[in-house]
């Protein structure tokens, strides 16, 4: 049985160009993949995710404007983003955030992220949230908005894990927390239990190693399940199972009727 849920990836990546229907195919008759949730980062992405989705069977899009490419022109284009909400295919706002290593003005971001969490609130649909180096900003928002949804690529520390799972959402775990220097992200999982957290690759970044550095995809997310295993004590097939639950459940996905 295929047990990989792969929550956040982004196979619209020209790095993918060359072979995205053969790997896509691959990945799900041969590798253990059983469903992936692309996500928009702008207008062009987030429709490219929906037409993946419309594509593959269980490909799933998130729609999203992330941080690092607002501009002027964001709000206004968060309107062309509202006809891809209905559809069917779609699971998430996301990717949205703060992300205040890059240089797009933080009032901005706030701004653009509180609008689309008011949004994802309104429709009813969780949240994939990125959080670079803005950890203080971006739990005041979620305490305040409180959506349901993911805090991927977690990288704060253990207490703010537990903000965040106290405040019903979950964690996301990818290619990180098996780099040798990866002390915080294997004392969150040490904390954090099984039941709240979600498997990602962030593909084509973040490669777990043995592969770190090269082009991730959704079949490596069994290393990071295998790290996980080792840290919780116990194997990569509970993890596999337990976090592909999860997922399930975060994005509302009816698992009978799409056999994942
Ligand atoms: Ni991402």
């Amino acid at each position: 049985m295929n047990r990989i849920f792969d929550t956040h990836a982004h196979y619209d990546d020209k790095q993918f160009d060359e072979d995205r229907d053969e790997l896509l195919n691959e990945l799900f008759n041969n590798k253990g993949v059983c469903a992936i949730v692309n996500q928009g980062t702008d207008v062009e992405t987030s429709r490219f995710s929906v037409e993946l989705a419309h594509k593959y069977e269980n490909v799933y899009a998130a729609v999203g404007l992330h941080p690092e490419y607002l501009d002027n022109n964001s709000v206004g284009e968060l309107e062309k983003l509202l006809p891809l909400y209905d559809d069917e295919k779609v699971v998430a706002v996301g990717e949205i955030g703060l992300d205040y290593y890059y240089d797009v003005p933080r009032e901005l971001q706030r701004e653009v992220f509180e609008k689309q969490l008011k949004l994802s609130l309104r429709l009813s649909l969780p949240v994939n949230i990125h959080d670079r180096e803005a950890h203080g900003d971006t739990l005041n928002i979620l305490k305040k908005y409180k959506p349901r949804g993911i805090l991927h690529c977690f990288s704060g520390s253990a207490e703010m894990a537990a903000e965040i799972v106290k405040l019903g959402m979950y964690i996301g775990m990818g290619g990180v927390v098996t780099f040798k220097n990866a002390k915080k992200a294997v004392s969150v999982i040490e904390s954090v239990p099984l039941e709240r957290i979600v498997l990602e690759t962030d593909c084509p970044y973040l490669s777990p190693v043995p592969y770190r550095g090269k082009r991730n995809d959704s079949s490596y997310i069994i290393y990071t399940a295998q790290k996980i295993a080792e840290i919780k004590n116990t194997d990569a097939e509970s993890v596999l199972e337990i976090t592909r639950q999860n997922a399930v459940e975060v994005y509302g996905i009816n698992r009978r009727r799409n056999n994942i």
